[in-house]
């Protein structure tokens, strides 16, 4: 389903070949690596890859996370839903929302990569669901993605600093909404 090279662009980097694949149990410890980068912003020390937050976030039995890699086959990044306890939102039936976890490993960062993932992400989720969720720190660059991608706030997310995020799967279901600023 993610074998489709894409071209990923920055223009201040050359632009590079991006492939989607279903993860494997070979990039298990890239996920957790992954799961790492997703817990912290800006430059705090990542947590242990033992971490309740770590493990609450890893993809559930039966979840396959979507793996980003370049064309010499290393892993550039990953993303997959999971569900939180207790759930950040659920929809009007009280049926938790599937979280987002997603993270680019450094240095591969704001070169398209982490957009690549998402779209693949909500093709992947509008199959089965209506809308999905986030938390995201309110100083983490990422919000930014995240409203380009369609996801409008709802309010208090975990703890003090934390936003909670709602993507609506069926309006856009492939590229989101909004579009990078020039
Ligand atoms: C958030 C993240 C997955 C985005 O992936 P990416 O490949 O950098 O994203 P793209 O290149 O497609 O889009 C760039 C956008 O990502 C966001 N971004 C977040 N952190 C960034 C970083 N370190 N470098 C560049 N862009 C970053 C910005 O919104 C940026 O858009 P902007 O240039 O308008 O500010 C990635 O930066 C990352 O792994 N961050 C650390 C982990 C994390 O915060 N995960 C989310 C937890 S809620």
């Amino acid at each position: 389903m993610w074998g489709a090279p894409g071209v990923c662009q920055n223009p201040s980097m050359t632009p590079a070949r991006v492939v989607l694949r279903a993860a494997t149990a070979d990039d298990d410890s890239f996920v957790v690596e992954m799961a790492r980068h997703a817990c912290v912003i800006e430059d705090r020390p990542l947590p242990d890859s033992d971490d309740d937050e770590v493990l609450e976030m890893l993809p559930p039995v039966g979840l396959v996370p979507i793996i980003a890699e370049d064309h010499s086959g290393t892993p550039l990044g990953a993303v997959w839903a999971y569900y939180g306890k207790p759930p950040l939102r659920c929809d009007s039936a009280g049926v938790p929302l599937p979280e987002l976890c997603i993270a680019v490993a450094p240095g591969r960062r704001g070169a398209g990569v982490g957009g690549m993932l998402l779209d693949a992400l909500f093709a992947a989720l509008a199959e089965d669901h209506d809308a999905m969720c986030t938390n995201v720190h309110v100083r983490n660059p990422a919000k930014r993605l995240y409203e380009r991608k369609g996801f409008r706030s709802v309010g208090q997310g975990n703890g003090p600093l934390g936003i909670a995020m709602i993507k609506d799967l069926r309006s856009n279901p492939t590229t989101g909404s909004g579009s990078r600023p020039a």
